[in-house]
């Protein structure tokens, strides 16, 4: 048995790039999230790719949400993926079916405007480059004060794409720098607490074990993402699966030790453009606070509410 998740469920579009890890965040929110569409943007993959592969984890799942198609570049740098870690369909690594049709529409800022606007307390979950959320704000400036807040895959005290900067914030600094500021409540799970929440072999093996087939889909998905990310570091037993962890803080907010800080994103540094700056200083007269920084996690808790999820679902 997992962990019960808070009652009544939190309402939210989850926008993302799948993205392996992505995958396992979208059965998440299917399982504990009134879910209430998938957005997708550029990211891991073209733009095309991970709405291809929004649109079959849906199928797979038989869940009926509308997935929507959103920026295809980010605001200001050039377009990066991260083949290196997904490989060249963003989802790599499984016999995947076709999808079952097209995206609902290919305006998902209007998606998240609109769903945000219908009701209030509406959270964002973006788990890609922040582009399509910042475009929102944007043109919705208004969404600062009617949504719950936004819990995102991001950033940390440490970098994977540069030595400062995750591949999220530094896919789209000028989004992310945006989406820091934006003046509502934040929650970021960085690669501090996400690289804690490792797939390991004995991890992957209780998926295998999971009947049906979207188990056996995402056991071989899991394994080609530790695959990649094994083989490219000294101190990992498995992909980290971080992208969940930005749903789970929703949902299950007693599996993780948080703080809060003033979290800050550059922009211009030569060796720091996509850092997330986070001001652990413990000044008296400090900044205020903009950001719950999700810092760990009780990771056996954590996979017993992924496995919980999968089971669920998988026939
Ligand atoms: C983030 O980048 C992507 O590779 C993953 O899907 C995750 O969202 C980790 O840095
Ligand atoms: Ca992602």
């Amino acid at each position: 048995m997992s962990t019960p998740s808070p009652t009544p469920p939190p309402r939210l579009p989850l926008d993302c790039d799948p993205g392996h890890d992505d995958a396992i965040a979208i059965v998440v929110a299917a399982r504990h999230t009134d879910l209430l569409g998938i957005t997708t943007v550029a990211g891991n993959a073209p733009l095309e790719r991970t709405t291809r592969n929004a649109i079959i984890i849906r199928d797979l799942l038989g869940i009926d949400v509308p997935v929507h198609t959103g920026a295809a570049r980010p605001l200001v740098a050039e377009p990066k993926h991260a083949d290196y870690v997904h490989g060249e369909s963003g989802m790599d690594g499984a016999d995947l079916p076709e999808p079952s049709g097209p995206p609902a529409s290919t305006d998902a800022v209007g998606f998240i405007i609109d769903t945000c606007r219908a009701e209030e307390g509406v959270w964002l979950v973006p788990t890609g480059p922040l582009t399509n959320i910042a475009l929102a704000l944007r043109a919705a400036p208004d969404l600062a004060d009617r949504i719950a807040g936004i819990s995102l895959m991001g950033g940390g005290t440490f970098g994977n794409r540069t030595a400062t900067a995750e591949f999220n914030i530094w896919a789209d600094p000028e989004a992310a720098a945006a989406v820091f500021e934006y003046g509502g409540p934040l929650v970021m799970c960085g690669l501090q607490l996400t690289h804690t929440f490792q797939a390991t072999p004995e991890r992957i093996q209780r998926v295998r074990d999971i009947p049906g087939r979207l188990a056996g889909v995402l056991a071989d998905l899991f394994e080609f993402f530790s695959g990649t990310y094994v083989s490219r570091h000294d101190n990992l037993r498995g992909a980290p699966v971080h992208d969940p962890c930005a749903v789970l803080a929703l949902t299950h907010p007693q599996l993780f030790e948080t703080y809060e800080a003033h979290v800050a994103v550059e922009t211009r540094g030569r060796h720091t453009r996509g850092m997330t700056v986070i001001d652990q200083r413990r000044l008296l007269e400090r900044p205020t606070s903009n950001c719950t920084v999700v810092d760990r996690i009780d990771a056996d808790a954590g996979f017993a509410v992924i496995d919980e999820a999968i089971a669920h679902f998988s026939r």
